[in-house]
């Protein structure tokens, strides 16, 4: 079934132009002005509007058994979500119980996600080692469509990598041009911390921030980037939420190593005011890692972005509804950690980041899709508007505003924490593989019609990290006296 989209700005990450857009069999077939309809073409007027890569949110984690719980979006109700919202492709995690098998805790995984409405694809957390992890990483690489690896350097006791697991996996992915990514908070400070606040007295949810101070994920930043140098590899930061882990990232690439950073729509908008709040509900709802900062390191995350030091946006969706929330009332340290965002980053990063000038709307496709797409190595299929590239596309009405609140989302949870707050700029129509799974407030997503995304090794910047190495690689002297 072909499909017309007339009338547009047609605004990729480095080129904007007045032009149509031909989809047909899940592609992009054409792009150029005054295309004609084929017979029997739906024809989709754009006019006014902006014709964007469909968003790509790199970290989310759909019904993920966490913390004595699972999370409350599943892969279908959450993919769906993410389609109103204008993303069109996730990257989910599968993560390994310490000594569970790599290879079967994926099959789980892609068990799960058979029903997701959206395009997917994997990171697989190594939360442990041995011969057979190292063994499991390549075959995950090599046969199975998995080009990252996440490593928590928190959650003590239980999916915590020590440096000798990142050592080793570090070392492993590089073999095979796979990307190593971490979630950097140092696990041993939080867990001590921890136990002082509550010996202290402090239960609630306000313990949770004063657990994990900025300086606790700046250390673990830093370690991160100074292994992954150590051992040539190129390193992704996720959900950086502090000047302390911008400042590590900054350094490292004014120092020319190849580090990316993440940074997640809460973290540019939500400060650490909201736990204090007198509702126990609405401070644990906001109770996720790394948490919410004070207001300075919200500005110094956008100026991140901007400057190109961040290149990703995400939004952790982990969605835990207020029953879930409320295992930790007397202990925050068992408050399940996350919240939701899949519906709402593009929409919030629209509005606080074009309308206030902080973004150009290439920017943004840059920000929500494109850098996401190279970096995880699936451009130009995805992030991107041209002929041969998936039909994953959003219209954007940057005149039309909506009011972000739980009782109008589509999540699969019972609290937003953008609640309240008036977007202008949102998306109209969300086409994912050439279908219209979003029309005007009709959602029309199938369940089981995402197709699992497999994403190759050794992306382009990965063969230059090889080569520096190669051209400074160590060297002996040959003496003749
Ligand atoms: O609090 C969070 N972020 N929960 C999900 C797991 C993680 O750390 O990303
Ligand atoms: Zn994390
Ligand atoms: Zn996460
Ligand atoms: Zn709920």
């Amino acid at each position: 079934m072909a499909l017309l989209v007339k009338g547009g700005t047609v605004v990729n990450a480095d080129f904007t132009q007045r032009a149509d857009v031909l989809v047909a069999d899940g592609k992009v077939v054409a792009v150029g002005p005054d295309l004609e309809a084929p017979a029997g073409a739906e024809v989709i007027d754009a006019g006014g509007a902006y014709v964007m890569p469909g968003g790509i949110d790199p970290h989310t984690h759909m019904e993920l058994p966490f913390m004595g719980t699972v999370a409350s979006e599943d892969f279908y109700s959450g993919t769906t979500a993410g389609a109103v919202g204008g993303t069109t492709t996730i990257i989910d995690f599968v993560i390994p119980s310490p000594q569970q098998d790599l290879l079967d805790a994926y099959h789980t995984w892609r068990g799960w996600a058979g029903k997701a409405a959206t395009d997917y694809s994997f990171h697989v957390a190594v939360t442990w080692w041995s011969d057979s992890v190292r063994a499991a990483m390549g075959t995950l690489v090599n046969e199975l469509g998995v080009n990252s690896f996440k490593h928590f350097m928190a959650y003590k006791g239980a999916i915590m990598c020590d440096d000798e697991v990142l050592v080793n996996s570090f070392t492993r992915a590089r073999e095979l041009g796979a990307l190593c990514t971490v979630h950097a908070e140092n696990g041993e400070l939080v867990a001590h911390l921890q136990q002082q606040l509550l010996a202290m007295g402090i239960t609630g949810p306000e313990g949770h921030p004063q657990s994990r101070p900025s300086a606790v994920e700046g250390e673990a930043a830093d370690r991160a980037i100074r292994i992954a140098q150590v051992l040539n590899v190129p390193l992704y930061i996720v959900h950086n939420s502090c000047i302390e882990s911008l400042q590590a990232i900054t350094r490292a690439r004014n120092e020319g190593q190849r580090v990316f950073g993440e940074v997640l729509a809460g973290h540019l908008l939500v400060d650490d005011g909201v736990y204090r709040h007198n509702d126990w509900d609405y401070a644990a709802h906001h109770v996720m890692s790394p948490p919410f900062r004070p207001k300075a390191h919200q500005e110094a995350l956008w100026r991140g972005l901007q400057a190109g030091m961040l290149q990703t946006t995400a939004t952790d969706h982990c969605c835990f509804c207020t029953p879930q929330k409320r295992m930790g009332h007397n202990n925050f340290t068992q408050i399940p950690n996350g919240t939701g965002g899949v519906e709402d980053r593009m929409h919030v990063l629209w509005h606080h980041g074009v309308n206030s000038g902080r973004l150009t709307p290439s920017e943004f496709v840059a920000v929500t899709s494109t850098n996401a797409a190279r970096i995880f190595n699936i451009y130009p299929r995805k992030g991107l508007i041209a002929p041969g590239a998936d039909a994953d596309i959003v219209i954007w009405d940057p005149a039309r505003e909506r009011t972000i609140s739980k009782d109008s989302h589509h999540q699969k949870i019972d609290f937003n924490i953008f609640e309240g707050m008036v977007v202008k700029g949102i998306n109209t129509v969300t086409i994912a593989n050439g279908a219209v799974v979003y029309r005007d407030g009709d959602v029309r997503t199938v369940r089981g019609a995402g197709r699992y995304v497999d994403r190759p090794p050794f992306p382009s910047y990965y063969d230059a990290v090889k080569r520096a190495a190669e051209v400074n690689a160590p060297s002996a002297v040959t003496r003749t006296g």
